[in-house]
């Protein structure tokens, strides 16, 4: 990653980490151990898969094999290109999509579907969508979008405050000026503010952000995210943010979770995975980023992934740029990367694994990145 990148993104993070909580998380002080890698997951997948079945019959394997733990205070960023599985993930983290295998925890327990589980689950884990104009009602008040929520769950006590207190928090200031204000009377910013308040009103423990700034100007991105941030440092709150854009995910996340159809195949802490890509499919993603440490820019060949076409082996081989020019063959590897799967990658994530004779699963170190793939598993240098 280039230097000024990664300027931005240090810079960025001490001048958030350096203004002073506006006061210290409502439940409490700020978890301990946080990011630290040693906290207990407060979300996890095990074995998660998701199948549609598409018309015509065809089964699509959305979510094909993820395990993934989730910390407190921890923001993790789920990348990777248009149809990979990252929205159907996070709908199944969020328990509106049943796994059709693996399971879903929340604080150890494993996800219950009954109304009345999932409804207590949704306190605890609030969605942010892309979209914020779609996701508020034109015709009511941002009050009462935002009080929606209380409303739904009966919460009944000091409304008023939890509102006042929600848009605050989410830089709406002074919030009673929003209070009977119409969506279409804010900016695109303003409305994800809204949005974020919504969720923030039932204080929830994690945000699951679906692409949370795609849909706005690249003036207010910033913002968001900074916000996203802020939440983080000053209530604790741990993310999931969904995007198929790297750079933002350098800005924000701690660790990334790198998907290509519907499997994590390199996820570690998000400065490792970017400086020092070693799956090839996140090689060609970093490659095309300014002053990437990728030297050629990766044009990858072959169709775009098909959920309903998962190929055999490495599910990346018809595209993989390393398979292509020769070097799996010299490394040795090329047979399994065309006949053999790779394992679903482990979610342990502060020591991982000895991953020796575990064809795919390659541990970096004590750094806890890991990657799926015969290449970087046989060799220590990393893929052209
Ligand atoms: N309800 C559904 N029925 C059938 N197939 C589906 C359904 N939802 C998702 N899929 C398929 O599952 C795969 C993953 O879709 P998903 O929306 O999770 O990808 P994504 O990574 O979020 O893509 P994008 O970046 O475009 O939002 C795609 O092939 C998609 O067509
Ligand atoms: S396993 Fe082989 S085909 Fe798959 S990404 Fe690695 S080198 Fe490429
Ligand atoms: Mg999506």
């Amino acid at each position: 990653m280039s230097g000024d990148a990664t300027n931005e993104r240090s810079g960025r993070q001490s001048e958030e980490r350096a203004q002073p909580p506006a006061e210290q998380a409502r439940n409490g002080a700020r978890p301990e151990n946080m990011n630290d890698g040693t906290a207990a997951p407060m979300l996890s997948a095990r074995d998660l898969a998701v199948q549609f079945t598409a018309p015509g019959g065809r089964v699509a394997r959305a979510v094909d094999g993820v395990n993934l733990d989730l910390r407190p205070g921890e923001i993790l960023a789920l990348a990777g290109e248009s149809g990979c599985g990252k929205t159907t993930l996070a709908r199944t983290l969020l328990g509106l999509e049943r796994p059709t295998a693996g399971t879903v925890s929340y604080g150890g327990s494993a996800l219950r579907y009954s109304t009345k589980a999932l409804k207590r689950y949704r306190r605890a884990v609030q969605l942010v969508l892309q979209d914020p104009t779609g996701a508020l009602n034109p015709r009511h008040t941002v009050y009462d979008a935002v009080a929606e929520g209380l409303r739904i769950h009966r919460v009944h006590d000091n409304e008023r405050d939890r509102v006042a207190d929600a848009l605050s928090r989410a830089g709406l200031r002074p919030p009673e000026k929003f209070f009977l204000t119409y969506p279409h009377e804010l900016s695109g910013g303003q409305r994800q503010r809204v949005v974020i308040a919504g969720a923030l009103v039932l204080e929830p423990q994690i945000i699951i952000a679906d692409e949370p700034v795609a849909s706005l100007d690249a003036s207010v991105r910033g913002e968001i995210l900074a916000l996203i941030m802020r939440l983080r440092d000053e209530l604790g709150l741990a993310a999931i943010v969904v995007t198929h854009d790297l750079g933002l995910a350098w800005n924000i996340a701690d660790r990334i979770a790198v998907m290509y159809l519907g499997r994590i195949v390199e996820e570690g802490p998000v400065d490792r995975v970017l400086t020092e890509p070693r799956h090839p499919y996140t090689r060609a993603l970093v490659s095309v980023l300014p002053n990437s440490p990728v030297p050629e820019p990766v044009v990858l060949s072959g169709e775009p992934p098909d959920a309903t076409e998962v190929p055999g082996g490495c599910r990346f081989h018809p595209r993989c740029q390393v398979l292509a020019s020769g070097l799996a063959e010299q490394a040795g590897v090329a047979d399994a990367c065309r006949r053999t799967d790779l394992p679903v990658l482990s979610a342990e994530t502060r020591r991982p694994p000895d991953t020796a004779g575990d064809p795919g699963q390659s541990a970096a170190g004590d750094t806890g990145s890991r990657v799926a793939c015969h290449y970087a598993h046989a060799t220590t240098a990393s893929p052209a």
